[in-house]
């Protein structure tokens, strides 16, 4: 009989779905919402169990090859990646170019694209092989990059990567370490960096994650996808939001401002304030990485010297919200950038750096949606109709 997409293409009927709200473009075996119940499962493991039993890089291998790894695996894994952090000495001279006060997203996104001259060698994206090589090769050098885009920003001296250390471990070190000095990770932060990261690591058909499944779609290469999902994750609507809750949280500390007054003026829509952290397209229940990472900041804040004041008005920020109905009557509960920002900065990250450490962790997510959507034999190129509203035919003018 007839399928809806032969239906679509026989009759010109076209579905009107801005923002594919309604829209499926996948079918997926990687994550699972339930953003009525607040419920997150990457494979089908809760989140919970996996932010408190597994690390980031082994989570990379759940979503990328859709099982946990038996020890020998995940040690291979490892490996593989640990030896290939190191970037091309001439990819390094790129970061030259650049102003010193690029942000660091576009050096990232543009480092990204630019592995594609470096191992052109690799880039068929049917052969599986070279997927693999190259999946390895983004694991391993996008915090190597990252590292180097922050450096550069400070001015500092990039440092090489140490393949004694962990992912979160070798990724702080190239940030905060300096040459010739030794530095001392401190196992509490590396430990809180792995967590955000395994909470960020995939959330389904997100604006980025859709970005890499449709410039992928076209058998662009798997680094040309991925610099464009940087880019859609750049923006302040998607990657940008932790980085606005810390500004709003540090104005209200700042002018000395009554929570209950900030509220009013959220409640109130006054100059369009929202309260930054708060609601979410799909969750329209507790985003149950907000849960996790709440559970963790207090103790995380106390142990690396955070601003407690700043955690104390969100805290009280969100009690105030749970118990009104304006909140209540819209279903809006704290997102995943409710807390993180807070812990970022602690951490020692400027602002700007929040959105590079979001796309570290949604690699594997990236990747491994790309490896899906390139193996199934229903993927098409990705092309949208359109509603015309312009003009009808008309005439060039006689002159
Ligand atoms: N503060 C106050 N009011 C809000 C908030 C908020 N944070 N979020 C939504 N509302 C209100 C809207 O004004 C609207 O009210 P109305 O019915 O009186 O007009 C109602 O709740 C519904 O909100 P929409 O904007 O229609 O919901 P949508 O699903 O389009 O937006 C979004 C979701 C963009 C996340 C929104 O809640 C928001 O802007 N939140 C603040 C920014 C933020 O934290 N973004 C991070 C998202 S998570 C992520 O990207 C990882």
């Amino acid at each position: 009989g007839y399928g809806v997409s032969s239906l679509l293409k026989d009759t010109g009927n076209v579905v009107f779905d801005p923002g594919f709200v309604n829209t499926a473009n996948a079918r997926s075996a990687i994550t699972y919402i339930d953003g009525a119940n607040g419920i997150l499962r990457y494979r089908g493991y809760p989140i919970e169990e996996l932010a408190e039993k597994s690390n980031f890089v082994e989570v990379a291998y759940l979503l990328i090859y859709g099982e946990l790894p038996t020890p020998e695996q995940y040690q291979d894994f490892e490996h593989r990646i640990t030896t290939h952090t190191m970037v091309h000495e001439d990819l390094k001279m790129f970061f030259n170019g650049f102003p010193r006060s690029a942000h660091p997203m576009p050096v990232l996104s543009s480092a990204v694209s630019a592995l594609s001259t470096f191992y052109a060698d690799s880039l068929d994206p049917h052969d599986p092989q070279q997927v693999e090589i190259s999946t390895i090769r983004l694991l391993a050098k996008v915090p190597t990059l990252a590292a180097y885009a922050y450096k550069k920003s400070v001015g500092e001296p990039m440092l090489y990567p140490h393949n004694e250390l962990n992912y979160s471990e070798n990724f702080l070190r190239m940030c905060f370490g300096v040459p010739a000095a030794n530095y001392e990770v401190d196992p509490d932060m590396a430990k809180a960096l792995d967590i955000l990261l395994m909470l960020h690591a995939d959330h389904e058909q997100n604006c980025s994650t859709s970005t890499v499944r449709l410039v992928g779609s076209s058998e662009a290469n798997i680094f040309a996808s991925v610099s464009a999902g940087v880019n859609a994750l750049y923006g302040p609507l998607h990657g940008g939001a932790n980085e606005a809750v810390l500004k709003m949280l540090g104005q209200i500390q700042n002018e000395g401002m009554d929570p209950d007054t900030f509220m009013e003026k959220v409640k109130n829509k006054e100059d369009g304030v929202k309260l930054m952290g708060f609601g979410h397209r799909v969750y329209k229940s507790y985003d149950p990485r907000a849960q996790i990472i709440k559970g963790y900041a207090h103790d995380i804040l106390g142990k690396l010297g955070g601003n407690n004041e700043m955690l104390d008005i969100a805290l009280k920020l969100e009690e105030k919200a749970l118990a009104d109905d304006y909140f209540v009557e819209r279903k809006l509960y704290p997102n995943v950038d409710f807390y993180t920002g807070l812990i970022y900065k602690a951490m020692g990250f400027p602002e700007r750096m929040f959105t590079v450490l979001f796309a570290i962790g949604r690699l594997p997510g990236w990747i491994a949606q790309w490896r899906e959507m390139i193996e199934d034999p229903e993927t098409k190129i990705g092309r949208p109709r359109q509603l015309y509203v312009g003009e009808g035919e008309r005439h060039y003018p006689q002159r």
